[in-house]
Parts: C-alpha cells; structure tokens; sequence
C-alpha cells in the first residue's frame, strides 16, 4: 500500500474478526519495529507475542481494563516495552519509552499495510500483566496491541460501538506546530485538497479488452499516461513534444473493480508533492455517471533533459501553472 493510504487507513478501531492472522504478517510487522530508530542505537525494544492458543493468554486477558474487553476477540495480543537501562540517558532525559513508541508506529503501519487492524491500550493492570508473562522486574511494559482483521461492528457492546462511531479529531496544525519560537505560528501552507483536479474522458475500444471480457491492466497505465498529456496540453500550455519535460519513474495502480467495454471512464487526478526534479500524480479512473472507482495509480514523473539525458530542477514557470493542482 502506498504509505500515505497506511497512514490515513491506520485507526483504532475495536470490531475484530476471529480470522487468524498469518504469523508471517506478525513476523514482518516485528521486522518493521526492528528497523526503528533509537537513541544511540540501543534497540531497548521488546515484544511478547500471545496467539490465541498460548498458555498464557487467559491470564492476559485477565489483566485488560473492563473498558478494553472487546480486545479478547483479537486473534493476537502483542505486549511491548523496554528496560530503562537497555538505553540511552542523554542529560537526564530516558529515552526507552521515546524508543519503544516509535518501533511501536513501525509496527502498527505494518499491520496496516499487510491489512490488519492494530490498537494498542493502555487500558491494563501492571500486576497481573507481569505475573502472566513472567516480565522480568526491570522491564517496563508500555502498551499491549490487538491484533487482527477488522470485524463487524454488530459484535460490538453498545457502548464499545459508540466509541468506534465517534468522528476522528485532531488538533489543528496551528496548534502543535510552531515556527522559529514556541507560541509563533508554524503558518502551514499545504492545501489539504487541490483547488481543481483535472478531469479528461478515456475512450474505451474494443481491443482494450482481454478474453474475459475486462480492459486489459496494461491497457490501464496507457490510460493515465493520456491523462498525463492531456493534463501537459490543457494545463501546462505544451503544444509541442518538447514541451513535455519530464520521464516517468513510478507507476503504482490498484485495480479495484474490472472496468467493461460499457463503461464510461474518465481519468481524474491530482499533483500531491512537488519535489526538486520531481512529482507524483494520484489518479483516479472512474465512472462519472455512479461514482465508481476502477482504479487507484500513482505516478511519479521526473523532470529531464531529453538533450543531456540528466534531470533537472522543476522549473518556477510549471509551478506556476499546475499551482491550483497541487494538495492533499
Ligand atoms: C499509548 C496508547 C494507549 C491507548 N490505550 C487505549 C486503551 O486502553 N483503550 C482504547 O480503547 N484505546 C486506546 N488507545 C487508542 C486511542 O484512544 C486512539 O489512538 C486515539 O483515540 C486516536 O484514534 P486513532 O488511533 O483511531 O487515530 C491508546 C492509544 C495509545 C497510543
């Protein structure tokens, strides 16, 4: 998954399914925390993994606040957190905690990616935590996670449903981003959608289609590459080959429903990062007479020197230009 689909789709929600989790994906997920940074790389990280079937796992369960039961349907709890002196002490600042936080987001990102549900609690009683696990008595346990696939939130206590139906809410950037001085607005300036996405209809034919009936996948990345230059023509002004400047360096599709020789497809799409050579369009084609989403693309294009055969900076003029594009 493209990460930032990890990033929006990650959220704790509390509805597992009893579908056992592969334990290669519990596998990578700890390979994910492993490559965390740390203070001086102390790596002060630990994991206890308890499958649905360990011995152990009753007595964990046993030591869930009341308010975390729902996270007894988790095919996998995983207990995390670290031993103060296994890292570093800069000054007088502990940083095993800081540590382990941040393996601990490797870890729930992975989950996400692999498509997992991941929560982790604080909602637990040290005492009966550390007899289940035999935690040694140095060692801090910061958080227990559920791990799962999302389940239906029909399983769900009403009061439990109630708080998974609860809108997500952040603090405003303003709020906890500061720029040069603390208290001095950080003055954030990315839109968090585009003023206007580009829009172009794709005409389907006949030899798009494979044997089953389906536009061809291959078919589909020639359908965002005439996105891209009908996007160059309209938007950017190019008349001309030359004024086409760039490469492209990545495509990623996801194909979420087949699209048929019947349907409509218009490409939509937007700039979402302006780097120094290059920048990513996030693409949509889709069916605009009931909304349907065929599929998901990114593409990143590299501004080039077709003469020299070398990249070069994104030039003011297309900033210029594709500035109303540019979000999210
Ligand atoms: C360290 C930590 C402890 C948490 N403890 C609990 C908990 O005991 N029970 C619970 O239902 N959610 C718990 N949460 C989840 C938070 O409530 C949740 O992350 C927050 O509401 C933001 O929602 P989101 O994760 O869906 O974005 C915890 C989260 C963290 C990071």
């Amino acid at each position: 998954m493209e990460f930032h689909r990890v990033i929006r789709a990650r959220s704790s929600l509390r509805a597992f399914s009893q579908r056992p989790v592969e334990p290669e994906k519990i596998e990578r997920m700890l390979e994910a925390a492993r490559r965390s940074p740390s203070c001086g790389n102390r790596q002060p990280w630990r994991f206890v993994v308890v499958g649905a079937d360990a011995p152990s796992r009753a007595a964990v369960e046993g030591a869930l606040d009341a308010g975390n039961a729902w996270a007894k349907r988790a095919p996998v709890l995983i207990v995390t957190g670290a031993r103060r002196e296994d890292a570093a002490v800069v000054e007088s600042r502990d940083y095993f905690l800081l540590d382990t936080g941040m393996a601990l987001m490797s870890l729930l990102y992975r989950a996400v990616d692999q498509g997992l549900l991941a929560h982790p609690m604080a909602g637990w009683k040290e005492a009966p935590l550390r007899a289940a696990l035999g935690l040694p008595e140095e060692f801090t346990p910061a958080a227990v996670v559920a791990v799962g696939y999302a389940g239906s939130a029909g399983d769900l206590d009403e009061a439990t449903r109630k708080k998974d139906e609860k809108p997500w809410a952040r603090k405003p950037l303003g709020e906890l981003a500061f720029r040069s001085r603390w208290g001095e607005p950080f003055g954030a300036a990315l839109p968090d959608r585009p003023a206007k996405v580009y829009e172009t209809e794709v005409q389907l034919r006949f030899g798009d289609t494979d044997a089953m009936g389906h536009v061809n996948n291959a078919k589909v990345v020639t359908y965002l590459e005439l996105g891209r230059i009908r996007f160059f023509i309209d938007v950017m002004g190019a008349e001309r080959v030359e004024d086409i400047r760039f490469i492209l360096a990545e495509v990623s599709c996801r194909y979420r429903i087949p699209i048929l020789l019947h349907d409509r497809v218009f490409v939509r799409m937007h700039i979402t990062d302006v780097h120094r050579s290059s920048f990513r369009f996030r693409c949509e084609l889709f069916d605009p007479r009931d909304g349907r989403v065929f599929v998901e693309a990114e593409t990143v294009q590299v501004m080039y020197d077709y003469a020299t055969g070398r990249p070069v900076p994104v030039a003011p003029d297309f900033l210029a230009r594709a500035r109303d594009y540019i979000g999210g």
